[in-house]
């Protein structure tokens, strides 16, 4: 049973295949055409945090396949009315693939340990697969190769990091991560990251202007992810350096785009004038969230098969 819990748990030749999946889908799906793929597949969506992106593009994407999905929400009692491992082993007898957003990422981990069909990571304090995928998809697209790229993540040291650190350790793209002291990747993540990536370009910093120069592209997002609501204030006013401004893009290369996963906080970690700029392409990067499900649901379900 193939599950997608972390980019650990893929090669990068998976990966690839999964962008190639979503590359023929998206041109396909750009000329009115719908292959259905997975007829008769149900996809369960089991969210403990608020969503649009990951909820929409897999619902959409599944229907576009040719399957259907069912949303349970709070009044499916997970976490309540029974066992993590007795909701995994039901849930999974019923439907062929199931997608948990989770508080903690230890839930989505005993999740996929009990369930009997797979199971991928729709976002946890730890970890953001699907979304990392999402962003090198979106700049394999744009650039054309990602072979050469240079990418600068200016925040925080979150889950939407780390699984950055992953994809470009399997992909070969060089990144910077520049956070506030005190918000750094977590040391033990990073050491056994360049273990398992030996050949991994990843730099540190807590300078945002050395860590965007000759970036090919700039990424950030919300200082304080979902769960971290009352250190808002707190976070507002240690990352107040570190905000993605057109002075801090004019560090960048001339072909720098900006990226972020959204939803943003505009006037905290972004400006207007940068997100709403010809070099942001945060609305294509979040269009692709669905063409690169549809990879995913599809490597998935055939490697599972
Ligand atoms: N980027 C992202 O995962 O967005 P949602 O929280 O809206 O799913
Ligand atoms: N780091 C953010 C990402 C949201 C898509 C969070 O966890 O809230």
């Amino acid at each position: 049973m193939r599950h997608l819990v972390t980019l650990s748990d893929v090669s990068a030749a998976e990966i690839r295949r999964i962008f190639s999946i979503a590359d023929d889908l998206k041109s396909k799906f750009a000329h009115g055409l719908r292959e259905p793929l997975l007829p008769g597949r149900v996809l369960a969506l089991l969210f403990e945090k608020q969503s649009l992106r990951t909820r929409v593009s897999f619902e959409a994407g599944m229907v576009h396949l040719g399957g259907s999905s069912i949303m349970l929400g709070e009044d499916a009692g997970f976490g309540k009315r029974e066992s993590v491992a007795d909701f995994a082993r039901v849930l999974s007898e019923m439907v062929d693939v199931i997608v948990v957003r989770a508080r903690k990422h230890a839930t989505v981990e005993e999740f996929a340990k009990h369930a009997a069909c797979c199971v991928i990571n729709g976002l946890t304090d730890l970890a953001h697969p699907c979304q990392a995928l999402a962003d090198l998809f979106t700049l394999q697209e744009h650039f054309g190769e990602l072979a050469g790229l240079r990418l600068a993540w200016v925040g925080d040291g979150n889950n939407v990091a780390r699984s950055l650190v992953k994809g470009c350790g399997h992909l070969g793209v060089e990144l910077i991560v520049c956070t506030p002291k005190g918000y750094e990747l977590d040391a033990n993540f990073v050491k056994q990251a360049r273990r398992e990536f030996p050949k991994l370009e990843l730099t540190t910093t807590h300078d945002p202007v050395a860590a965007v120069r000759d970036a090919s592209a700039v990424y950030t997002d919300v200082w304080a992810s979902m769960g971290q609501e009352s250190e808002r204030d707190q976070r507002k006013r240690d990352f107040a350096d570190f905000q993605v401004n057109e002075k801090l893009m004019a560090e960048a290369g001339d072909d720098a785009v900006f990226l972020h996963c959204l939803p943003a906080h505009r006037g905290e970690e972004v400006t207007d004038e940068v997100i709403d700029s010809p070099r942001s392409v945060v609305i294509a990067q979040a269009a692709n969230r669905m063409h690169v499900q549809k990879g995913i649901l599809v490597w998935l379900l055939a490697a599972t098969a």
